[in-house]
């Protein structure tokens, strides 16, 4: 099957094969061809061009795509997307007052969702999950990460990871799995936070490895949630399963996160709301991807992680929604590159570049994701007809999404 794509205002994100992420200045630049075409071989980008270099070429389908744009798929490398039910009540809550530290400590937050999860049969999570999935592919994603830590017991997590399973099966887009056992204390150990990182250590972990559940492996690394000594334990213990870490540091407070995670190869530290220039310092020459959840920061009213310095420090960062009922509820990729722009001052090539090749790297998937490149998945978003690229994060709120393609297939 031979997909032409011609007359495309602009191609964005043209990269040579090999280029896993861009880092510092770099970022600055987004590489396009304006009026440009581009092949699609059944799942694959084959060739691309300028209009008036086009050859002859057979095809089964000729899409004309005058006044739109051509660019990767998103690649959302920190979501949360299984889970039961919402917390909207949560929500009002925190709206008449109380913080979501304080709606923590009455038992909300993590562990409320983690009882409805509980309670909720595998089959009606999977229905709920799927269709977050199918709403964020309509949304451009091509590509995500979704991880466990709403079971906080062993039935619970291995119940998350086996729904992942089922959307990997299911779905077209890559799928990377992580397993979050260690994201909040549950009740029932509230006094004994070691004993429950040893439990998941000792009895979970080695399931979610027998079982191939997990590629990764995360922790919320922060005060009133575990300690740097719990993360270096879990992620020693990970290891073993060859289970590389994403963690999730500095959402609140800097305690070591940042330097635990670089300390065992993490492949992404995420959050880093609060980022105090050593942190900054200690990801220089690692091969760690910053990751940032400007989602998280409207919804709970807390910092944006400060983009520009650690950009300007010569470091690559990457854009992801954290799609989760209590601190995003939303895995809309279009508003994370709209509030990159207008709240963490991001260019808009700098937010395309993070939301695209470096979302990619998070996830190990440069090599097949994240850049219109020869070779790769022709996982991509075909726009309506808009002024400029400049134009998407500009108008947030707005759908400039006409089509979204997955493996050269468009899904609506
Ligand atoms: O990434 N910070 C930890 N975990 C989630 C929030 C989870 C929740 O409130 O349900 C996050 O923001
Ligand atoms: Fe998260």
């Amino acid at each position: 099957m031979k997909k032409l794509f011609f007359n495309i205002k602009e191609l964005l994100q043209v990269r040579e094969p090999g280029i896993t992420k861009v880092s510092g200045t770099a970022m600055k630049k987004l590489p396009i061809i304006k009026n440009a075409w581009l092949l699609v071989e059944n799942d694959k980008i084959t060739d691309f061009g300028e209009m008036n270099s086009l050859p002859e070429i057979e095809t089964d389908e000729r899409i004309n795509a005058e006044g739109k744009f051509i660019l990767p798929g998103w690649c959302d490398s920190h979501t949360h997307i299984v889970y039961a039910g919402n917390r909207e009540q949560e929500f009002a809550d925190r709206i008449n007052g109380l913080s979501y530290a304080e709606i923590a400590k009455r038992g909300g937050g993590i562990p409320n969702s983690a009882k409805t999860l509980q309670a909720t049969p595998e089959e009606e999570i999977y229905r709920q999950s799927a269709e977050r999935l199918e709403e964020v592919m309509k949304q451009g994603t091509g590509a995500v990460e979704i991880k466990s830590g709403y079971g906080l017991d062993e039935e619970g997590e291995l119940k998350m990871l086996r729904i992942i399973k089922k959307l990997q099966q299911k779905y077209d887009l890559p799928i990377k799995s992580t397993f979050l056992g260690a994201h909040a204390l549950p009740p029932e150990y509230k006094e004994n936070r070691e004993a429950y990182v040893q439990m998941v250590i000792d009895k979970i972990l080695p399931k979610v490895a027998k079982h191939k559940l997990a590629d990764y492996i995360d922790i919320f690394c922060e005060e009133g949630y575990f300690t740097v000594e719990d993360t270096h334990k879990l992620l020693s213990a990970g290891k073993k399963f060859g289970l590389k870490p994403k963690i999730h540091v500095n959402q609140f407070q800097a305690i070591g996160g940042v330097q635990a995670g670089i300390e065992h190869q993490a492949l992404s530290v995420d959050h880093l709301e609060v980022m105090p220039s050593e942190d900054i310092k200690s990801l220089q020459a690692t091969s760690t991807m910053p990751v940032a959840l400007p989602c998280c920061s409207l919804f709970l009213s807390i910092p944006y992680t400060p983009a520009r310095e650690i950009i300007d420090s010569g470091l690559p960062l990457a854009l992801a929604t954290d799609f989760n009922p209590g601190s995003s509820p939303t895995g809309n990729m279009n508003l994370v590159v709209s509030l990159a722009c207008i709240k963490m001052n991001m260019t808009p090539e700098e937010a395309i570049n993070a939301a695209t090749i470096n979302g990619a790297y998070a996830m190990e998937l440069s090599q097949t994701h994240g850049s219109i490149t020869k070779g790769k998945q022709a996982n991509f978003i075909l726009t309506k007809e808009i002024p400029s690229y400049t134009f998407l994060p500009y108008a947030f709120g707005t759908n400039s999404i006409e089509k979204v393609y997955i493996n050269g297939k468009a899904i609506q």
